[in-house]
């Protein structure tokens, strides 16, 4: 029986709002409920003001969990992620959470975890760790961006970075890097790949781990409105076992899902 976990709907204060880079802030909300809930790759829904524009809430990433708060990692892209990043100490924000499901961490199935992000995919890379850390697995960080500002290693440890441009690490895509590096990564016993990232990338992963024989999951991102199953905004198109394909709802069946599942 999969876990029920409750989901909170609160005025959360904003307690830090701190830039990471010229277009990604961190921002930490008291949110004791969703905190004492969340898992990796969970997510939460968040309204980042009062009015109707952005009418929609914002869906994000739950980077962290520290006691009764949780951070978000957030890139500038429009509107609601510009208020977020201008957001200061003391603002209250409309937090929905934590939805979706999570990454199956389960450590009798591998022994070492290659966490593989692009970008702003990065995000859910860090709350990931630290569970993996907990229960002793090993874990390295397979890291890409176009070029080295782009590079998002916040907190992260056991970084192996991979640059489009060369200007930092292995020049080439991070499914490269990999590649790269498959011989030696078989020596640290069972591998399970974890991937957050652009869709071209995330497909690239799973092909990458259809070859070798590596159990992968992927976390997506969709265009969302409710965030729990209401608006049918968030479907995507996936594998059945049978070979066909069907919708789901990420908000609700992901955002991890098994990389098989993904149509390449
Ligand atoms: C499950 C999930 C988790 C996410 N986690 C994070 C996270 O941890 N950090 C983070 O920075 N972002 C994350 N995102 C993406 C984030 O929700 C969007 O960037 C945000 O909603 C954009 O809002 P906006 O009002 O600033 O931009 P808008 O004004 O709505 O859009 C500006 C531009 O961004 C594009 N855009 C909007 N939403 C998305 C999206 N979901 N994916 C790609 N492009 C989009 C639009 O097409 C448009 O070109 C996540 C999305 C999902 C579905
Ligand atoms: S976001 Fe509304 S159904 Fe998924």
């Amino acid at each position: 029986m999969p876990e029920i976990v409750p989901i909170a709907d609160i005025p959360a204060a904003i307690t830090s709002s701190r830039k990471i880079s010229r277009d990604v802030s961190i921002i930490t909300f008291e949110c004791p409920e969703i905190a004492a809930a969340a898992r990796p790759g969970n997510f939460v829904n968040i309204k980042v003001n009062a009015s109707t524009q952005p009418l929609l809430r914002r869906p994000f990433s739950i980077h962290n969990v520290e006691g009764s708060t949780i951070d978000i990692m957030a890139k500038t892209v429009g509107c609601g992620t510009a208020i977020l990043a201008d957001s200061a100490c003391g603002d209250t924000m409309q937090v929905l959470g934590p939805l979706g499901n999570c990454f199956n961490t389960s450590e009798c199935t591998f022994d070492t975890a290659l966490l593989v992000s692009g970008g702003i995919g990065t995000a859910p890379m860090f709350f990931l760790e630290k569970k993996l850390t907990e229960q002793k697995t090993a874990c390295i960080n397979f890291i890409g961006g176009r070029t080295s500002e782009d590079l998002l290693r916040y907190k992260l440890s056991n970084c192996r970075i991979a640059t489009d441009d060369g200007s930092e690490g292995f020049r080439g895509t991070v499914v490269d890097l990999l590649e790269n590096n498959i011989g030696q990564m078989k020596e640290n016993g069972r591998l399970k790949v974890f991937a957050c990232g652009p869709n071209p990338m995330l497909k690239a992963v799973a092909a990458f781990c259809r070859k070798h024989n590596i159990p992968c999951e992927v976390s997506l991102e969709s265009v969302m409105g409710c965030g729990i199953g209401i608006c049918y905004g968030c479907s995507v198109e996936v594998t059945t076992p049978e070979g066909g394909t069907e919708s789901i709802l990420l908000c609700r069946e992901g955002p991890v899902i098994d990389a098989d599942r993904l149509v390449l």
